[in-house]
């Protein structure tokens, strides 16, 4: 019987989720103040911020590979590994056959399978700048709850995973009780939802806004579930596949920044201007957040990741109750309620025989 990991005896499970939905809020709000706040012409470069993402990402993800690597590929014959933080682990002679056992995973002859959401997150990280810049953040995060039903549909078709009638009533009742917030929140701010569909100071483009969550919901669906059929059909650790899923994203994450730079700054001048403050804010919970996305695909699934995010949209608005006094209204209350009833119905033990069908290997 696997363990289920667990941190101060609250499961990973729902320590990843929660921390997720709260990293979404944090995003939507930071990214869309980010890139809106500020006149275009001073506006950073979207793709610099995908790339350093992915390597920040890469290193992180490298550096747990590496301590944990004595654990995750050691025979039983091996002698318990020391714990990094004592002098044993860093001789010299153990740092090199870490080193070597490290590119050994990573390099593995199935690491090329990562190429394939690596592409499409990175493909899916760009659109999200453009998603943000052109729309509201409120419209933003709810358009994007359509992802939701893009992983359901990934999930079913690749994974074979099979969803009882109630979840799949759950789904409808999550897109449902999205859709409420929605009403809510452009009714309630008629005037800045109109100026930013029509035409407004900021230049912002409902359209290519639109076009552009519908295509980014399109590749969240199929990366995600893509990246979970890798993980649980393989034995191989979780921090090894985000290497391997970085290092595969380096190059398409290069592409438009070598397609848009202008020839007459320097190199580093075009990457970083305008990369202020903000700019590194956004990054950094975009890193914290991609990993935290994979510890939700390892210790629960792609769907449940989408309850997770839901409850986002329920946090930041709460959130903004408190910090800007915005006033709850029936339709926001009744929207949440329903989102809410749509998570405990998919959860539903007896009702949900796939969740409990699909097993997958707990290291
Ligand atoms: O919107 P969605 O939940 O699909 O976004 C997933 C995000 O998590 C993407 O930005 C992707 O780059 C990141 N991710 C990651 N590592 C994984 C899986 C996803 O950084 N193993």
């Amino acid at each position: 019987v696997p363990t289920v990991p667990s941190l101060c005896g609250v499961p990973l499970k729902y320590i990843s989720l929660i921390t997720l939905a709260l990293q979404n809020s944090l995003l939507t709000i930071i990214m869309h103040y980010s890139r809106v706040s500020i006149p275009p012409s001073e506006s950073y470069s979207a793709p610099t911020a995908v790339l350093l993402n992915e390597l920040l990402k890469g290193f992180i993800s490298l550096a747990i590979a590496f301590v944990r690597i004595d654990r995750t590929t050691s025979h039983s014959s091996d002698t318990v590994s020391p714990s990094f933080t004592s002098s044993a682990f860093w001789h010299p002679d153990k740092v090199l056959t870490r080193v070597r056992r490290l590119a050994r995973e990573v390099f593995s002859p199935d690491c090329w399978k990562l190429s394939i959401p690596a592409i499409l997150y990175v493909i899916q990280n760009n659109l999200q700048y453009v998603a943000a810049t052109n729309l509201e953040a409120a419209t933003f995060q709810v358009s994007y709850q359509m992802k939701i039903l893009t992983t359901a549909a990934f999930s079913v078709l690749l994974l074979r995973k099979q969803l009882s009638a109630s979840q799949w009533l759950a789904l409808l009742c999550l897109a449902i009780g999205v859709g409420i917030v929605q009403i809510q929140t452009t009714t309630d701010e008629p005037a800045k939802v109109a100026s930013s569909l029509l035409f407004n100071g900021t230049s912002m483009n409902a359209l290519k806004g639109f076009l552009a969550v519908m295509a980014a919901c399109f590749t969240s669906g199929l990366a995600g579930v893509y990246f979970e059929m890798v993980l649980k059909n393989s034995q191989a650790d979780l921090w090894i596949r985000n290497v391997q899923l970085s290092f595969f994203s380096l190059l398409p994450a290069l592409v438009p920044i070598v397609v848009s730079r202008s020839s007459d700054a320097g190199v580093m001048q075009s990457l970083f201007a305008n990369f202020g403050v903000w700019a590194w804010g956004t990054v950094a919970i975009q890193v914290f957040g991609g990993l935290v996305t994979a510890l939700v695909i390892k210790y629960s699934d792609n769907i449940l990741k989408g309850f997770a995010t839901s409850l986002s949209i329920v946090i930041s608005f709460l959130a903004s109750v408190a910090l800007f006094d915005f006033q709850v209204t029936f339709t926001f209350i009744l929207g949440s309620v329903v989102v809410l009833i749509a998570t405990w119905l998919y959860n539903q033990p007896g009702r949900s025989p796939a969740a409990a069908r699909f097993s997958f290997s707990v290291k």
